[in-house]
This record gives structure tokens, C-alpha cells and sequence, in this order.
């Protein structure tokens, strides 16, 4: 059984990213360093998968301690989780990611900046509650 989790961190109206980054990228305001720290916590000794723009913007350093791989979109997320049985798997985005790979994810971890400012990714509430393939007898009710 592979336990698939999500982990993000998002403005006050749910901005994701911007050029590529993330929005509040350089603010070393106490939140937001503490944020930086915390995803590198909480992923310690576990999987990340993302697209390959977010996994371009994860250091050398986090190779050390987790496993990381870029996922594309002509993989199967039923085959990507496959590869990581009895691992902690967190799907990093980017939305499109998540667009296919919310029905699969059990936990999620958000935590909410004080950033208010522009962004051209944004998280999507939808996510929370996709509908999931792994249980299929809920949607048959
Ligand atoms: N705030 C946060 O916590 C957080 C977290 C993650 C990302 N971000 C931000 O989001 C932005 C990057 O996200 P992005 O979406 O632009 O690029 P991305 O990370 O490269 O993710 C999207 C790409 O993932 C690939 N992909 C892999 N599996 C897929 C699937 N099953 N279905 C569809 N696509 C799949 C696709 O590329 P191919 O078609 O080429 O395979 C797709 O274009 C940055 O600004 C980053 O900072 C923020």
C-alpha cells in the first residue's frame, strides 16, 4: 500500500506560483522561511513527484534525503504510485498534476501564507474532494 500525500503552500486567495516560482520566492520573512523548512521536514525520507517545472526548482541539497522524481503527462498515475509501494508519496504539482492526481491523495498539507500578491498558478479547492478511483462503490451509491 503506497500512502499518497500532498504538500503546498498557498496565498491568502490561493496563489501557487508565478513566472515559474513560486510568488513570495526570496521573502525571508519568518513565515515564509519557516515554510521552506517545514516542506523539507516533512518530506524527509519519502517520495516527491512533480512536473517537471517544479522539480527544476528543487535543490541539489533535497536529493540527499528523499526521493524525487519528474513525472510526465503520458505516465498513468496508477503506475507512477505503483512504483513506490509502502513509501510516503507526495504529489508537488504543479495544478495540472493535481488536476489528475487528487482523486489519488489521501492527506493533504496546506499551509496558508500571508501573501496576497499576483500569481498565474492557483490552487483549486476542487482538489480536496475529486472524486476517488480508489474507492469506487462511493460514487456507485
Ligand atoms: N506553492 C506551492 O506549494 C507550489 C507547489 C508546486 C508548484 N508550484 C508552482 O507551480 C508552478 C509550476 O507548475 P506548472 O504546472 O506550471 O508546471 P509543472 O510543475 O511542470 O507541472 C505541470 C506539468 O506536469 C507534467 N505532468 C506530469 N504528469 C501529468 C499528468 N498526469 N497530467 C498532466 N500533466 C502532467 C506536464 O508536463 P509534460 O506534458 O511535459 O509531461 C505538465 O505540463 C511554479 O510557479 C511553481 O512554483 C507551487
Amino acid at each position: 500500500m503506497t500512502d499518497v500525500r500532498s504538500i503546498c503552500a498557498i496565498g491568502q486567495r490561493g496563489q501557487l506560483g508565478l513566472g515559474g516560482h513560486l510568488p513570495w520566492e526570496g521573502n525571508r520573512g519568518e513565515e515564509y522561511v519557516a515554510d521552506v523548512q517545514r516542506f523539507f521536514h516533512i518530506t524527509r525520507g519519502h517520495v516527491l513527484v512533480a512536473g517537471p517545472k517544479t522539480i527544476a526548482s528543487v535543490p541539489r541539497f533535497a536529493y540527499d534525503d528523499r526521493t524525487i522524481e519528474v513525472i510526465r503527462s503520458g505516465e498513468r498515475p496508477e503506475d507512477v504510485i505503483a512504483r513506490f509501494p509502502g513509501r510516503v508519496v507526495f504529489i508537488g504539482g504543479g495544478p495540472p498534476v493535481w488536476d489528475v492526481y487528487a482523486p489519488f491523495i489521501r492527506h493533504w498539507d496546506i499551509t496558508r501564507l500571508p501573501y496576497d500578491g499576483d500569481a498565474d498558478r492557483w490552487f483549486k479547492p476542487d482538489w480536496l474532494v475529486a472524486a476517488t478511483h480508489m474507492r469506487p462503490s462511493v460514487d456507485a451509491r
